[in-house]
């Protein structure tokens, strides 16, 4: 079974992406990512600074808006209008989870859609909806890069896709049938039935349902390529951490049935970085009316 190694072809488009960073600064274009975080959760203060740490390495500008775990709804609102308005900054993430009192859609829908980086606004997912996508919701792009770099056509294929996410699975099923992709899709979920019998049907199977290790040989077609969304973080007392990361793939049992497939860690979360950095190296283009970079 072939791996596909987001974090060697995440490497490879990061070089690509730095080298259009050095290219718009002569132009005097220069990208900035603006990310808020609000509260004191240790995973989602890893992901900010992970983010702020490949700005970095690709020269793009990054400004961190730290809010204390109290803030109102009020006061996060306030700062992304602050942050719609200034000329200096192309793009705006809001961290999630939110502390309880504070409403997620309302923020996603208060960020200006032309600065909405993680393509999460209901603007931009009508955009993709109607074929016509303006930025590429961060996962789903980061897979259909996975898969366009090991050669693996997805024209005329059957995708099954198992999770229907606002964030992966839905974007991701539509972008697979549009007509640039031109994959035949299902989706499954968790009313889905015969599921193993349906996800065996998949020349190529994606899967984006936090559940550690459920997709077994018996989901997998013979030859199937198999993409691996999940990150679950499960007790392993011989781990120094005391846990380790695992996918909702059994990428030990699926050896000799799949093709390929994605480990965890190291296949799509990498992947799904760089394409946050795309966006926001595209969000800088547009808004100096320039049109999209293409990877
Ligand atoms: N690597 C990355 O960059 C990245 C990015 C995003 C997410 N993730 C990971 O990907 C996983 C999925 O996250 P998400 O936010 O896309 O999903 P989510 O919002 O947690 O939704 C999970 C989806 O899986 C379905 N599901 C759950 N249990 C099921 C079961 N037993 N049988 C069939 N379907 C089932 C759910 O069905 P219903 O709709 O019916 O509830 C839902 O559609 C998580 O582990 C997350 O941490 C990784």
């Amino acid at each position: 079974m072939k791996r596909l190694s987001g974090t060697e072809i995440s490497k490879a488009i990061k070089e690509e992406l730095k080298k259009e960073v050095s290219n718009l600064k002569t132009r005097g274009i220069h990208p900035k990512l603006a990310v808020i975080l609000v509260g004191d959760d240790p995973a989602s203060a890893i992901y900010v600074n992970s983010k702020k740490r490949t700005c970095e390495e690709l020269g793009i500008g990054s400004l961190e808006k730290k809010m204390p775990a109290v803030t109102t709804q009020a006061e996060l609102l306030s700062v992304v209008k602050a942050l719609n308005r200034d000329p200096a900054v192309n793009g705006i993430l809001c961290q999630v989870p939110l502390p309880g009192q504070c409403n997620e859609q309302e923020v996603i829908q208060t960020i200006d859609p032309e600065k909405d980086v993680d393509c999460f606004h209901p603007y931009n997912l009508g955009l993709l909806t109607a074929g016509i996508p303006k930025y590429m919701p961060c996962t789903p792009f980061g897979i259909l890069q996975i898969l366009k770099r090991s050669d693996c056509e997805i024209s005329g294929k059957q995708v099954v896709v198992l999770g229907r996410s606002n964030i992966v699975g839905r974007p991701l099923s539509i972008l697979m049938s549009l007509k640039a992709w031109n994959a035949t899709v299902t989706v499954c979920h968790s009313r889905t039935r015969n599921l193993p019998e349906i996800c065996a049907t998949a020349d190529i199977l994606v899967v984006a349902m936090g559940r550690a290790k459920f997709v077994t040989a018996e989901f997998v077609k013979k030859g199937a390529v198999v993409i691996d969304v999940g990150t679950n973080r499960i007790a392993d007392p011989a781990h120094p951490k005391g846990s380790r990361l695992v996918g909702d793939v059994d990428y030990e049992g699926i050896q000799g049935v799949a093709a390929a497939a994605t480990p965890v860690p190291g296949g799509v979360g990498p992947m799904t970085i760089a394409m946050l950095m795309y966006n926001t190296i595209n969000a800088a283009r547009f808004q100096a009316g320039l049109d999209r970079f293409e990877l």
